[in-house]
């Protein structure tokens, strides 16, 4: 197979001039540049599945905002991070992941250290703008450190490809379509009961919501820990 050249590209970013490689993403240049853009299912590291649709930018020339992490970047491309249209789409998926399960902050175990609580203070979003579907997913608290509760999932898939791509376990996958999807371990098995988990804690510390999290630790402790994703790889890197 013949290999693609890297070129580097020039670009706007908010008016900005950036530079970047022609195989990077416009998010991955925009914080080389310091250049803000929210995510929630993107997480250094790991593949980019452009599930969330949180990073949606406007590209000059482009009928359709279109997601940072999975647009490569062009030469002469003009981005613009922050709209009142971007705001209005941003605002709308927050609301419509609030709506698909059940978040109640004030009685959830990560209340204060929650990736999709975060958002939702920066961007101002006060209350849903779709009603909410009053979904209830049973709670899988099988496994003796760890607890899956699906009310909480965002289904940023962040779980399935931290087992995959760096524990190499694949034990986690999707179940399920539209509102009805869910998270399982194995063959839609108790956590308890799988053979390939590993027990490792990867998914939990990469998922940015309570819908996984640590047994027998207080709320306080309950901190995700993703720069570990960037840790391993450094580590193998070395120990190659
Ligand atoms: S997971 Fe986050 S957004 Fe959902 S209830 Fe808990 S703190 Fe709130
Ligand atoms: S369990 Fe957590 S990491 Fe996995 S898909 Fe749901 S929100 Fe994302
Ligand atoms: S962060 Fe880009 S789509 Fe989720």
């Amino acid at each position: 197979m013949i290999k693609q050249k890297v070129r580097v590209k020039t670009f706007k970013i908010d008016d900005i001039t950036v530079t970047g490689q022609s195989d990077q993403t416009v998010l991955e240049v925009a914080r080389e540049h310091n250049i803000y853009i929210p995510t929630l299912c993107y997480l250094e590291g790991l593949s980019c599945v452009g599930s969330c649709r949180m990073c949606l930018v406007e590209i000059k020339g482009c009928r359709e905002l279109a997601p940072a992490c999975t647009s490569k970047i062009k030469e002469g491309m003009e981005v613009v991070t922050t709209s009142p249209d971007i705001q209005a789409h941003r605002n709308m998926i927050l609301s419509m992941l609030f709506s698909e399960r059940t978040h109640t902050c004030s009685v959830c175990v990560v209340n204060g250290n929650c990736e999709l609580q975060d958002k939702t203070v920066e961007l101002g979003l006060e209350h849903s703008l779709v009603p909410y579907l009053e979904q209830r997913f049973e709670i899988d608290a099988s496994h003796k450190n760890f607890v899956h509760d699906p009310n909480r999932c965002i289904l940023c898939t962040r779980c399935v490809r931290v087992c995959d791509e760096i524990e190499g376990a694949h034990a986690l996958d999707l179940v399920d379509r539209g509102i009805n999807t869910r998270i399982i371990h194995d063959m839609d098995e108790p956590w308890a009961d799988s053979q390939s988990c590993t027990s490792c804690g990867k998914c939990v510390y990469v998922c940015p919501t309570g819908a996984l999290y640590e047994k027998d630790i207080s709320t306080e402790e309950k901190l995700k820990k993703t720069d570990i994703i960037l840790n391993l790889i450094k580590s193998r890197k070395k120990d190659d």
